[in-house]
């Protein structure tokens, strides 16, 4: 077993990069004291936490690592695609590609109840890997990117963080989690000591259940489709305008409520989109960031003229807290 599950109370912050080494020597070897000679199966998302996990298990156990990347039907426009590049291709990692979207869709067709879909997104995750771990052999643990956020906000009780939870009974898995007491700060710093690229380190975090928790309430698969392509437009536009890397997470949400509206002289009945862009250094407190007048403008036509089913942008600037970061 990893003998650190818990955060010491006197943890020095990781802030420099030798503090990040020292981290990184001591998981290596608590990474290899726990493994072994065994098989360890990671999800792998393509986010900050599971990348930096990627990178400290082939560090650690190199071949002995298989990652599997799941595409659950809730991932942004291009993001498969990438993962695929960047790990199967440039880090020559042993990756297995899954499309599980129909599968992850059907089940949640109709489900509203925002911790619902939490807990069948973690749950069809768990099965998806259990599967894939039972065509392999001597697959004997799974590897997770929870973070410390992740375990104290779920002892709260304010959220059931998916990938916080334990796994089912018949489930012979031991869990490997190399970066579970660690604010995300500390993750990045740690990424960067692993030689992993900028645009993956200092990339805005994505929430294990994906787009699922900005379409709020039942997801359709339409309204997912203007989550995913108003995700991009305003991608596009942060990284065009050098805000990508400077602001902490942007993203769009698209509730279950329509609006009239006007378009070629024809009346509309179409979503709102809403954009929350937000700075932070361990997601505890957030603030928002404030757009200039000439982007707001730039994105309400953008959107509202690519993006079916929007015709009209909302901005939310609601700090955390009062309001969490995503909407679910
Ligand atoms: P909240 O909404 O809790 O978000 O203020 C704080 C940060 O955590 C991300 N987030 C998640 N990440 N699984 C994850 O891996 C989740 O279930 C989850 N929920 C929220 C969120 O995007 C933000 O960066």
């Amino acid at each position: 077993m990893n003998p650190i599950l818990v955060r010491p109370a006197d943890m020095v912050r990781i802030t420099t990069p030798a503090l990040a080494d020292k981290y990184i020597e001591s998981q290596i070897s608590a990474l290899r004291e726990q493994i072994g000679d065994k098989k360890v199966l990671l999800a792998l998302s393509g986010g900050v936490d599971s990348s930096v996990v990627a990178a400290l298990l082939i560090k650690a156990v190199g071949r002995q690592l298989v990652c599997v990347h799941v595409n659950h039907g809730l991932l942004r426009k291009g993001e498969p695609e990438q993962v695929i590049k960047v790990f199967r291709d440039e880090m020559k990692a042993d990756l297995i590609y899954v499309d599980a979207t129909d599968r992850f869709l059907d089940k949640l067709a109709g489900v509203t109840d925002p911790e619902q879909k939490r807990k069948i997104i973690g749950g069809e995750f768990i099965e998806v890997f259990a599967e894939e771990a039972r065509k392999l052999d001597g697959i004997e643990f799974l590897a997770q990117g929870t973070i410390w956020p992740d375990i104290l906000e779920s002892e709260a009780g304010i959220k059931a963080h998916h990938n916080a939870g334990g796994l089912p009974e018949d489930m012979k898995f031991e869990l490997v989690e190399p970066v579970r007491i660690l604010f995300k700060d500390e993750v990045r710093i740690v990424g960067k000591q692993l030689g992993l690229p900028d645009n993956m380190v200092f990339r805005q975090p994505f929430p294990g259940p994906g787009l699922g928790v900005r379409c709020p309430g039942a997801i359709t698969r339409d309204r997912l489709e203007a989550v995913r392509e108003s995700d991009a437009i305003l991608r596009e536009e942060f990284e065009k305008n050098g805000l990508e890397g400077k602001v902490w997470q942007y993203f769009t949400v698209v509730p279950d409520f329509k609006s009239t509206g006007i378009k070629n002289g024809k009346r509309t009945f179409d979503w709102p989109c809403i954009i929350r862009a937000i700075n932070t250094t361990d997601v505890m407190e957030v603030t928002v960031e404030h757009l200039s007048d000439v982007l707001i403008d730039h994105l309400v036509k953008r959107i509202t003229t690519e993006v079916p089913g929007i015709n009209r942008v909302l901005f939310d600037y609601t700090p955390k807290p009062p309001a969490t970061v995503e909407y679910e």
